[in-house]
This record gives structure tokens, sequence and C-alpha cells, in this order.
């Protein structure tokens, strides 16, 4: 029954919190705790359904140009779901990992991230939570990282291969998400997982993310095995 059985990496674009915001008269910011219930819900569904790896896109290196309230907004919400994350850990046999340059947020935000991090308690899901993380930024240090690796003798340029550079991205270890998911109905990845994504189905969703329910994600996982995937062979 390999058929029925669910991705075992899941990403997701949580994208429309401001628009479902807009839409009820309310600030963006209200959008946004919206949107970190949603992703509560949907995270502990991936555990219902066996889901391994949960990726999410929660704030990329392009959302700075957003005004100094509503970043601000964002990191007091993300600081407030983190601290309950941590207390309940052990309960939602969850755990996580952060994809991004963490060193641009607050210390006190990195700090619950390192917190949230080394904890290791028994776990179902992996979330690997992006924050100030962008697809090209992860790219450009991965190069930057093994160029520095040259040059202190560990490698020569010319063993460069795909797995190697690979292991030089935050992902290292984690297989590429089959699946990505983008509600709110734009068609684009806004510098989303540009290295692993490569072969990963894309499906694109008309729901706003603090209104997307388990039954989205059900359904985006059948439209899934809907595709056919020939990873470039017949
Ligand atoms: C996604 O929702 C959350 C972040 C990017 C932090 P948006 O805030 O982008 O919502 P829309 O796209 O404006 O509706
Ligand atoms: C992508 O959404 C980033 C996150 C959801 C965290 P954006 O709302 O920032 O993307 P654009 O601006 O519509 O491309
Ligand atoms: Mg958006």
């Amino acid at each position: 029954m390999d058929n029925a059985a669910p991705p075992q990496h899941i990403a997701i674009i949580m994208d429309g919190n401001g628009r479902w915001a807009k839409k009820r008269g309310l600030p963006r910011t209200a959008g946004h705790a919206a949107g970190a219930e949603s992703f509560r819900r949907i995270a502990n569904y991936c555990r219902t359904l066996g889901v391994r790896y949960l990726t999410v896109y929660a704030f990329s290196t392009e959302n700075w140009k957003r005004s100094a309230d509503e970043v601000a907004g964002i990191m007091r919400l993300l600081g407030r779901y983190l601290r309950e994350a941590l207390a309940d850990m052990e309960k939602n046999r969850v755990c996580f990992r952060f994809f991004g340059d963490l060193t641009k947020l607050s210390p006190e935000l990195q700090k619950l991230c390192h917190d949230a991090e080394s904890l290791s308690a028994d776990y179902d899901v992996q979330v690997n939570f992006c924050l100030n993380y962008g697809g090209r930024d992860e790219i450009v240090r991965a190069a930057s990282n093994f160029a520095a690796d040259v040059a202190a003798g560990k490698y020569r340029p010319e063993e460069l291969t795909e797995e190697l550079l690979s292991q030089y991205m935050y992902s290292r270890d984690i297989p590429d998400p089959e699946l990505i998911i983008r509600p709110s109905g734009e068609l684009r990845t806004s510098n989303f997982l540009l290295w692993q994504s490569a072969y990963s189905e894309y499906v694109f969703m008309n729901v706003l993310w603090p209104d997307f329910s388990p039954q989205d994600l059900d359904q985006a996982i059948e439209e899934y095995h809907r595709r056919n995937r020939r990873f470039g062979g017949t």
C-alpha cells in the first residue's frame, strides 16, 4: 500500500495571513496570530498522518522589508509560540530545527530557538522552522563554507558533488520534500527551498493559511498521489 502512504517530508509556505486579517478588518498581526494557530493544528495533524518531516516557511530574508510594527509583531508571536511549544514538546512528540540565519534575531528569540533544538525529546515529527530563511542565502552560505573548507585543506574543489554540497545546507541529512504546498493563491516559490525542491511536487491552493484545515492537507496529499513523478526518466 505504498501508494497510499503520506509523503515523508511535506513543506508549506504559510502565506495569506495579511489578507485573512484584512478581509475581517483586523490588523495584519491578528492574521499572523491566526496563522500560528493554523500551524499548531497542521503540525498535530501531520503527526496523526505519520509524516516524518514538516518544513514551514515562517519568515523570509525578504520579510524584513515590512513595517517595523509588523516585523515586531511577528517576532513577538514567534517568541510566544516557541515558549509554549517548549513547554509542550514532550506531549506533542515534536522536535524542532531552525533553517535560516538566526543571528539577525533578538538574543531572547535566539535562545528560545537554541533551547528548542537542544531539547531532544522522543518525537514523531521533526519540524524545520524556516526563520530569516532564503533559498539563495542558503546556497551562498553552503558555497562559502565549502570554499572555507577547501582553503583549510579539507577538500579539493573538484571533489565537490551534489551530495557533498547538500551537506552544507540547513537540510543536511533530511530527505528532500516530496510535496510543497503554497496556500493563498500565489503561484511562486518566493525563495523557498530552492536547492531541495528540484523534484518536489508543488500544490498551490486558494485557501488563506489561517483557514488551512486538515481537510486541505488531505486534498493536497491526494493531489500529490495523482502526480506521475518521473525524475527525468520515462
Ligand atoms: C505570511 O502571510 C506570513 C509571513 C510572510 C510572515 P503574509 O503576511 O505574507 O500574508 P499576505 O500574503 O499579505 O496575505
Ligand atoms: C513567503 O511569503 C514567505 C513566507 C510565507 C514566510 P511572502 O508573502 O513574503 O511572499 P511574496 O512577497 O508574496 O512573494
Ligand atoms: Mg504573503
